[in-house]
């Protein structure tokens, strides 16, 4: 809660949740904390495809019937009737079928949501978006991952919404955060792990780029998404009121281009 208000006493002005994050506790200290403050306007996004089971087991469905109980249950956790954006959270290509656009549409009609979403890492399913009826990309695109670069300009050209998600590059380049000296470090350093075996090596890579920015890692890669005219938002996870505080702060200060051009390949 207090990192939620220190948040938005900033100026931070949109939070993302989901039903998979810690078995639907996210959603629902999110909803606490939604009804305790008068807010000034919050965008607030959820998603549907990963949810959790009654053994509290990760589940995985975009059948229509599935996602719009899981969405009823979010809405429910979350205190609320309409979120703006609600993501199809990790979906495959095969996902994206015209009956899951459907629902999504579906949902706007019924005044549940603003805008359709999808969350993807994935360049072929971005790829099959640029042409969708999708209105919003949580896409990953930070200091360590540039893949989704040429796609800016056509979400862009189409009217979608981009958000950057894992701003930060999940802080690779700082070893302070993978050292295991809590539950949170434990957990931070067994995802990074499963996510990439060899991501301290490319912590290291880039903590070398980043200091020729004359910044610290955090404050240079939030100021790098900042710095793009085609992001409309870098989302970052923390549980540390002063990483919180710097990062918006960071966010105030785009990245210049010259330093920006230095995370991209000769
Ligand atoms: N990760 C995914 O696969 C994924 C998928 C879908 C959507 N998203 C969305 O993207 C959001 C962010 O993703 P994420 O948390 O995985 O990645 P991230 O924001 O890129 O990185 C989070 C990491 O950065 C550290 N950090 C934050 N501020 C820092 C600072 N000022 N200095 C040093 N370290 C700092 C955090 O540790 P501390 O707690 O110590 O600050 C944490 O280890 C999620 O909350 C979610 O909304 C993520």
């Amino acid at each position: 809660m207090a990192l939620l208000e220190a948040a938005v006493g900033d100026g931070l002005n949109y939070l993302d949740t989901g039903p998979s994050y810690a078995n639907g506790e996210g959603e629902r200290r999110l909803g606490t904390f939604l009804h305790r403050q008068s807010l000034p306007d919050v965008i607030v996004s959820t998603k549907v495809g990963t949810n959790f089971d009654g053994s509290g087991r990760r589940t995985r469905s975009f059948e229509v019937r599935d996602m719009e109980r899981s969405f009823t249950d979010s809405l429910a956790r979350l205190g609320r009737e309409q979120v703006d954006i609600l993501y199809l959270h990790g979906p495959s290509l095969k996902d994206l079928r015209d009956e899951v656009f459907r629902f999504l549409e579906a949902e706007k009609s019924r005044g549940r949501i603003v805008w359709s979403g999808v969350n993807s890492f994935e360049m072929d399913v971005l790829d099959a978006c640029v042409d969708s009826p999708i209105d919003a990309l949580m896409i990953q695109y930070n200091v360590a991952d540039l893949r989704a670069e040429r796609l800016l300009p056509q979400f862009r050209a189409r009217g979608k919404i981009v958000v950057s998600g894992t701003a930060l590059a999940r802080a690779i380049y700082d070893p302070r955060t993978f050292l295991p000296r809590d539950r949170a470090g434990l957990w931070y350093l067994l995802r990074a792990l499963k996510g990439d075996p060899l991501f301290i090596a490319r912590g290291r890579r880039l903590k070398r780029v980043i200091e020729q920015t004359g910044d610290t890692g955090a404050r240079a890669a939030m100021r790098f998404v900042a710095g793009h005219p085609l992001i409309h938002s870098a989302t970052f996870g923390t549980t540390k009121l002063d990483h919180m505080r710097s990062n918006i702060e960071a966010a105030r200060a785009p990245m210049e281009e010259r330093h920006r051009r230095l995370f991209f390949p000769a």
